[in-house]
């Protein structure tokens, strides 16, 4: 079986073509054939070393964990999916450890030891092949006519559950997370920001996207179909943008860019979220003057919140969300996906990163 594949050893990209294939082991196991798989930052962290690592006594990671693959087998005692059926994996498995509350609550994504895995990042393979086998638990079902546009499943799960995080936290508001009532500015414009922009946009809030890039350019288009703004941070200084917006309510940080972040976070109103997802490079430490940034977070009741990977509910409303854009706005889903490659080109787009979201075609 063909399989994308990164070898840390001599950090080279390679197809492998000796791969057995992946037989169903237990009666709840799920065989996928997989359709397309998305490349994403994460995919250029691993091939940089800064991520991620093999299964054990493997040389090599076979890549990729934003899939959508159709089942062609199932366990007997799998419900709910059938031949036929398409489903997207999630991407972290748990830890084994018994006190994990994260894990033991079947919420890898609050694991607390760090041992858990991730599917195509940290020592297990990845969904850039031919086949896969996974438990039913962790495969969610969508529909056929997201075929196309459920490769962006997995990107938008980490808008879902940032927002989830969101709307709990905004609880302690007597009027909540209302989006009548909510600016929302995105910082970055890749496609965990565009994404997340639409998942705000789907729900009502009004969205102004912040990012480096001067107009015209493809994103904005994007964005001005679905009814949201565009601002550059090179026209436009973050007190314009907060003069513009009226007030900066919820932020949805997907750049990674820390000083940037942190800037922005300044102007965020009181009683205001900052939800971060975007990860930073590894670099030295950027001196920051906290004391400014203690005094703003404590006398504003503003709330930064971290987040990343997703659960199986963030997967289900992203793919209820993906379908509703996919009604509402076709051609605005459909501009997102600008590059598609066959598995023999796969590390053109790892490597070398053009347009908004590159998918590799595993069965065209
Ligand atoms: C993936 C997450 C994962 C994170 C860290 C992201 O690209 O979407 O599922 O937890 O990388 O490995």
């Amino acid at each position: 079986m063909k399989a994308a594949a990164f070898f840390p050893a001599t950090r080279s990209l390679q197809v492998v073509t000796d791969l057995a294939e992946p037989q169903i082991t237990t009666p709840t196991g799920v065989k996928l054939r997989m359709i397309d798989v998305g490349v994403c930052g994460t995919d250029r962290e691993v091939t940089h070393l800064t991520i991620g690592y093999p299964p054990a006594g493997s040389e090599y990671l076979v890549i990729g964990h934003e899939g959508i693959g159709e089942v062609i087998e199932t366990g007997p005692e799998v419900t709910g999916l059938k031949p036929g059926d398409l489903a997207i994996p999630t991407v972290r498995r748990p830890c084994t450890d018994p006190h994990c509350r994260g894990c033991r609550s079947g919420r890898s994504d609050f694991c607390s030891t760090g041992k858990f895995t991730e599917r195509g990042i940290m020592g297990i393979h990845g969904f850039m092949t031919e086949r896969i086998v996974d438990e039913a638990e962790f495969l969610n079902p969508v529909p056929a006519e997201l075929r196309h546009a459920g490769v962006l499943v997995e990107p938008l799960t980490i808008a879902e559950k940032s927002l989830l995080q969101a709307e709990q936290i905004q609880k302690r508001l007597p009027w909540g997370l209302d989006p009548a009532q909510c600016n929302c500015v995105v910082l970055g414009a890749g496609p965990v920001a565009l994404l997340g922009a639409l998942a705000l946009r789907i729900r009502g809030f009004a969205v102004a996207v912040y990012s480096l890039e001067r107009e015209p350019n493809p994103m904005a288009d994007v964005l001005r179909a679905v009814d949201a703004r565009y601002f550059s941070s090179q026209e436009c200084s973050i007190e314009q943008l907060a003069e513009a917006l009226g007030s900066i309510d919820l932020v949805y940080e997907a750049t990674g860019a820390a000083r940037f972040a942190f800037d922005v976070l300044r102007s965020v109103s009181p009683n205001g979220i900052f939800l971060m997802a975007g990860i930073p490079p590894h670099r030295p430490a950027a001196p920051y003057e906290i004391e400014e940034l203690m005094r703003s977070l404590v006398y504003g009741n503003r709330c930064i919140c971290g987040s990343v990977n997703a659960s199986k509910i963030a997967f289900e409303r992203a793919v209820e969300d993906l379908t509703a854009i996919h009604h509402k706005w076709p051609d605005a889903l459909r501009s997102l996906i600008t590059g598609r490659f066959p598995m023999e080109r796969f590390s053109e787009p790892i490597l070398q990163p053009t347009g908004i979201k590159n998918i590799i075609e595993i069965t065209p």
